[in-house]
């Protein structure tokens, strides 16, 4: 089954936040002036169940579904995270699973998480420099640490993929130092344009540093040439060491927009499902999956919900005005995980 959006993008990868909560701070995605010891997390019960993900996640992969992203928050703060993996692993037409996290927790949960079928994981770290990696997670974490974990995930046996949000002013003298550190290891380090996730992360134009820019920076020490894409709609822009068995990608959602292969559905970690991690709506699956409905009902709807799908911020961002954009009423980055 194929089921196309307005702009004729099958649905092939859904992305699932499985917790709201998180043991990092980074001022850009839970800064500690919102997120502060009295905020409110969602509690045990408006997270979605390992058998309602089940559930969806199978609904899904019935209508072209083929690969998932388990997302936070923090995924590894969720107890018992390899049973929801040996759940999923079982689902037929499921090609490809993968986790994104801030690494911490790797060396305690990852050969659980690897024995029940998970092969694949993206690591978030954005400086090598400690004291600075310590201030923008916001808890005095250093890099050392996630290092450390990255090291044991790699000996696990698990495919590794960094991910370094680059902030103009902030952290763009560390993009030669984890170039030159990741290169000796086989790993794909990539680095991200800064984005406008959420409403409180403090964007603007002026912080964020483009491919192009950062291109020319790693050209001056390195000899890339492209690769191509992994997969259909792959995010990253990716590059091969010429002379080691590593790579470079870039993720450029805000200078080389790509929606128009944009085959991903969301999960919120209350159960919402949403077009665009940009999105300001979402639609409570949640709600549907505690009702009466049969899974022909579900998928039903689940069809008539992505069929609808007509969003595209990244393609539109620069023609809506900075107060449009600053009235939109996005989703927060720690319930859609990115
Ligand atoms: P792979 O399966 O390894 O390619 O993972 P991925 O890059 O799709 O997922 P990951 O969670 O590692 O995301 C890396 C970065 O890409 C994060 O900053 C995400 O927010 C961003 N990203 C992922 N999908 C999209 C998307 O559809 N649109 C935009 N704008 N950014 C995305
Ligand atoms: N812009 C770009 N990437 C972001 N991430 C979190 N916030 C932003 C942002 N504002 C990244 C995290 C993680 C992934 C899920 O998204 O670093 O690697
Ligand atoms: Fe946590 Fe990742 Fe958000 Fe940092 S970016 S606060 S590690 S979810
Ligand atoms: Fe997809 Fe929205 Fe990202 Fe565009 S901005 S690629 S539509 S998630």
């Amino acid at each position: 089954m194929i089921v196309e959006d307005k702009f004729g993008r099958p649905i092939r990868d859904l992305r699932i936040s499985v917790t709201d909560r998180c043991n990092f701070r980074c001022s850009y995605c839970m800064p500690k002036e919102i997120f502060g010891d009295d905020y409110e997390f969602l509690p045990k019960r408006e997270l979605l169940s390992f058998d309602e993900i089940e559930r969806v996640s199978r609904i899904y992969s019935e209508m072209g579904v083929k690969k998932l992203r388990l997302t936070g928050g923090e995924p590894l703060l969720r107890r018992d995270l390899h049973v929801l993996i040996e759940k999923l692993n079982k689902i037929e037409g499921i090609e490809d699973i993968g986790l994104t996290t801030n690494g911490i927790l790797l060396k305690k949960h990852g050969q659980k998480l690897f024995d029940a079928g998970l092969k694949r994981i993206n690591v978030s770290l954005d400086a090598l420099d400690d004291e600075l990696f310590g201030n923008i997670n916001d808890r005095g974490i250093g890099a050392r640490q996630v290092l450390e974990n990255i090291h044991h995930a790699l000996d696990i046996g698990f495919q590794v993929k960094i991910n370094m949000v680059v902030q103009k002013g902030l952290n763009e003298q560390e993009i030669l130092p984890m170039a030159r550190y990741f290169k000796q290891l086989p790993v794909t380090l990539r680095f991200i344009e800064f984005m406008d996730v959420g409403n409180d992360n403090g964007w603007n134009f002026d912080k964020v540093l483009t491919k192009k820019e950062m291109f020319s920076v790693l050209s001056e020490e390195f000899d890339l040439e492209p690769v191509d894409p992994a997969y259909y709609g792959e995010v990253a822009k990716v590059y091969k060491h010429k002379d080691a068995n590593s790579h470079l990608g870039f993720i450029t959602s805000v200078s080389e927009s790509f929606c128009s292969t944009c085959t991903r559905a969301r999960l919120s970690s209350d159960g919402r499902f949403y077009g665009c991690l940009f999105a300001t709506k979402g639609v409570n699956v949640k709600e549907m999956l505690r009702s009466d409905m049969s899974d022909d009902d579900l998928k039903a709807e689940l069809v008539d919900v992505w069929s609808r799908r007509n969003d595209r911020y990244s393609d539109i961002r620069t023609e809506i005005t900075e107060e449009k954009r600053r009235e939109r009423n996005k989703i927060n980055m720690s319930y859609i995980g990115g």
